[in-house]
């Protein structure tokens, strides 16, 4: 993959979507759109990657790797348009296009096709996917011996070309020179007004040049492009259940997968149990042998340790929760450290927010904390020590190891 440069292009408003987001900053399984595509790309060994933005650029750059080289492409003027502002950038003998907008490729298909294209000596390779329903995408029109011959866009077709099933979902490999040479000749299409990188098909078929082909193994995720948010829902849902899939593989024990939401990069261990009506969002780390749920909200930069049990309506943010702890009904712990064998009551509350910051809350290892209890962040909870039921800690009152503390607000309780 040494020889390749990747060009993603993600400078489209995504009318489609009739949202004021750049569309590939859209979330599916909590991830933006751009970066599910870039961890393919970088997990099938490519190095350097080219991304072309445009509208909105300055939000779509917060979110992207500082070593991905960033081209604007302003006023947006279509693929090839795109393409052709990253003329300049491009060093890598080998040039592979990809679009923002189908983070459902896979990341072998990206790995045989740049293999493919380069044992073959190919001047341009197409990934094909042959789809059920095609939709609005761009049609492979071939010669009558079977060669491709173009891509002809939804807007273009006649009659019965609306029948063709194989599309295109803007994966292709250039060798530079190729790309260079003939990106220039692709004319403003007089329907839309825009640059089609499709053109390029025809050119180089009409110059002989030689057009290869991978077919899709996988065409339902691969040709899917989201272009609305019907196909964002669609993508979704494939994603979801692949996420699922692995984990069940991976022996966590999910009772209903269609019930459960986790998104992409999560960690669980084995024979963790998961019940309904979980979600567990990025970032989430949980140990081996836990029990989470029913109705767990376990959000962004929550670790949890082996043999935990966090039940129903519990919500965790940003929290660190040592092993053998319970959590067993509703209660908010956010940006809390949580130690172990520690017992939080049914209906504790971390008041973290004080309006204008975050703050943290410590609980040491043996605590128990009693129903209702209130912690006001910042506060400490020793180890061992007890809160009684509907305490209210307030700010800075750290609660001493081994004592124990009731009432409005917390008081050391001293036996007679
Ligand atoms: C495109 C293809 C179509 C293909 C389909 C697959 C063209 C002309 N058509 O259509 O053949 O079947 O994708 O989903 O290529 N972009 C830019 N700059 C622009 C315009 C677009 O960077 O000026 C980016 C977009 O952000 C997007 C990608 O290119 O990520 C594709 O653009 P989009 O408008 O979604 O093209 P489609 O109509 O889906
Ligand atoms: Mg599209």
């Amino acid at each position: 993959m040494e020889d390749f440069q990747v060009l993603i292009l993600a400078a489209g408003k995504g009318k489609r979507m009739k949202s004021k987001l750049p569309k590939v900053l859209h979330k599916i399984c909590g991830k933006e759109m751009i970066n599910i595509l870039i961890d393919k790309v970088k997990k099938a060994g490519f190095k350097k990657i080219v991304c072309v933005l445009g509208f909105k650029n300055e939000e779509v750059k917060k979110v992207l790797d500082k070593n991905i080289k960033i081209v604007i492409q302003n006023p947006q003027e279509g693929t090839a348009h795109a393409v052709l502002q990253s003329l300049p950038f491009l060093k890598k003998q080998h040039i592979l296009i990809l679009y923002g907008d189908h983070p459902l490729i896979k990341k072998e298909t990206l790995k045989k096709i740049a293999q493919f294209h380069k044992r073959t000596n190919a001047d341009l390779t197409l990934l094909i996917t042959e789809l059920e329903s095609p939709n609005q995408y761009g049609r492979i029109i071939r010669d009558c011996e079977g060669r491709i011959r173009k891509i002809k866009e939804f807007l273009d077709l006649r009659g019965s070309e609306r029948k063709i099933k194989e599309t295109n979902p803007g994966v292709m490999c250039f060798k530079k020179e190729v790309l260079e040479d003939n990106i220039k000749k692709i004319r403003r299409n007089k329907k839309k007004g825009e640059f089609y990188l499709t053109e390029i098909v025809e050119i180089l078929y009409l110059k002989r040049a030689k057009i290869r082909e991978v077919k899709s193994i996988y065409p339902e995720e691969e040709g899917l492009g989201v272009n609305t948010f019907q196909d964002l829902i669609r993508a979704e849902k494939i994603l979801r259940r692949e996420i699922l899939e692995s984990f069940l593989k991976k022996g966590v024990k999910i009772f209903s997968p269609e019930l459960t939401l986790i998104d992409l990069d999560v960690k669980i261990g084995r024979d963790t149990v998961i019940y309904p009506f979980t979600v567990i969002e990025r970032n989430v780390k949980i140990g081996k042998n836990c029990i989470i749920g029913p109705f767990s909200h376990i959000r962004e930069g929550t670790i949890i340790k082996d043999n935990t049990e966090v039940g129903n309506f519990a919500e965790l943010k940003n929290t660190f929760v040592d092993s053998f702890t319970k959590i067993k009904h509703f209660c908010y712990l956010g940006d809390s450290q949580i130690g172990k064998k520690v017992n939080i009551g049914a209906g504790t509350v971390t008041a973290n927010f004080d309006g204008i910051k975050k703050h943290k809350t410590t609980i040491g290892d043996g605590a128990f904390i009693g129903c209702d209890t209130i912690l006001i962040a910042p506060v400490k909870v020793g180890k061992n020590a007890k809160t009684g039921a509907g305490t209210v800690i307030p700010k800075n009152k750290d609660v001493e190891p081994n004592s124990v503390v009731i009432g409005v607000p917390a008081k050391k309780l001293i036996k007679k």
